[in-house]
């Protein structure tokens, strides 16, 4: 059998992909074949169960039938259309969004994944208050565009980019002084994320989220709840600021929101969708009717199967069985949990998945992360909780 640079049979998916795209990703050491439910299945016949999602996405795992046929339906009714036309399933998914986000927020503009929707809020932001400032938190991600990346903590050199497209910076978490001396006049925008995703599911202090809806407030300034990984029902709310108490001024979805068809959406206060007129934004794809079809089966899913329940449900069942073997504690909301280990979360990762376990890990090396499908059930709980205590504990130094 030919075998390729990494040992792989040549014809095996990572061989393939690894000669014929951007090595930029680390990758996984099994390939998926199929999948359903929370399961993963592979052509060797493994049995993987996924706390992963890929990424957050499978809100409603995977298979899934009403997702399956809202996608089917849709592409045998009519595939694609652009902006250029209305569509009915565009505008019934506009108004089901609306109606589960923060009432703050009153208009929808449809695009095509996180870095898309925030890139957006950032201009809107700037546009709307004519200012050029964005303050940011340390530790949070937004992304690999552009001005998504320049109010991602760490991305300086890192995206290649000579400069940040506004001036840019960052208020540490928790630090309610720092918020109320950073939050002036000048600021256009603070974005931030409730829970901090890949910082390792740090959900920031209820005390510190209400000081930043304060500051802006009191300086006119927009605040931006980046909710690509926390929103969608994650949170055991629709979205994570509904469980903070705070209404926002602009809201940023993707990941979840399709349950695995590419979209994102931008939510905004009618005071700033006052500032934008035809042509002053725009998306080829935005908003297309496969990708309103399952927003639609993403959000009724939720709603019909009472799946913030069985989030918030899970999330007691995982901090009352998961704090156990290499774990110390739980840190994060919902479905979007860090396990806080006592040795590099990477180590943990790697013994789980050898029993079949995938769980992900984080921009903060200790913390393991779980992001699982939202219809997660008590068995998998205990899955997870028995693959845990199997891993030996670390030596005592
Ligand atoms: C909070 C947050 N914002 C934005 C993004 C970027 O989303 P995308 O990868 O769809 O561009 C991510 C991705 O992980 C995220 O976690």
């Amino acid at each position: 059998m030919a075998t390729s640079s990494n040992g792989l049979p040549a014809s095996d998916p990572r061989a393939r992909e690894a000669a014929t795209t951007l090595p930029v990703y680390g990758q996984l050491p099994f390939v998926p074949e199929r999948a359903a439910g929370c399961h993963i299945f592979t052509a060797d016949g493994r049995r993987i169960l996924d706390l992963y999602g890929g990424h957050a996405v499978a809100a409603l795992g995977y298979a899934h039938p009403r997702l399956v046929d809202a996608i089917h339906e849709q592409s045998r009714t009519l595939h694609f259309q652009s902006n250029a036309v209305a569509l009915d399933v565009r505008a019934r998914a506009a108004e089901k969004l609306l109606q589960i986000a923060p009432r703050s927020v009153q208009r929808v503009f449809f695009v095509n994944s996180g870095a898309e929707a925030n890139e957006n809020a950032l201009r809107m932001a700037c546009v709307a208050t004519g200012r050029q400032k964005i303050l940011s938190i340390r530790h949070g991600f937004h992304g690999r565009t552009a001005a998504a990346a320049a109010v991602t903590w760490g991305s300086d050199g890192w995206y290649g980019f000579p400069s940040k497209p506004f001036e840019v910076d960052f208020i540490p978490r928790d630090d309610c002084d720092a918020a109320r001396a950073l939050i002036t006049d000048e600021v256009a925008a603070v974005i931030f994320e409730p829970v901090q995703g890949v910082a390792g599911a740090f959900d920031l202090s209820q005390d510190f989220v209400a000081t930043l809806r304060e500051c802006t407030q009191r300086h006119d300034a927009l605040l931006i709840a980046d909710e690509v990984q926390s929103g969608m029902g994650r949170c055991g709310e629709f979205f994570a600021v509904q469980a903070f108490g705070i209404e926002p001024d602009i809201l940023t979805s993707a990941k979840a929101l399709g349950g695995g068809i590419p979209c994102g959406a931008v939510l905004c206060s009618q005071a700033v969708a006052g500032h934008f007129g035809s042509g002053d934004l725009g998306t080829t794809f935005g908003g297309g009717p496969i990708a309103a079809a399952a927003i639609l089966a993403v959000i009724e899913s939720i709603e019909t199967e009472d799946l913030l329940s069985n989030v918030r449900e899970r999330e007691a069942q995982i901090r009352a069985q998961c704090v156990i073997g290499p774990v110390r504690s739980v840190q994060g909301m919902g479905l979007l949990l860090g396990l806080v280990c006592d040795r590099p979360a990477v180590e943990v990762r790697n013994s789980l998945l050898d029993d079949d376990v995938l769980a992900g890990t984080s921009a903060d090396v200790n913390v393991l992360r779980l992001l699982p499908p939202l219809v997660l059930e008590p068995a998998h709980v205990d899955h997870l909780a028995q693959a845990l205590a199997a891993i030996v504990p670390a030596p005592v130094s």
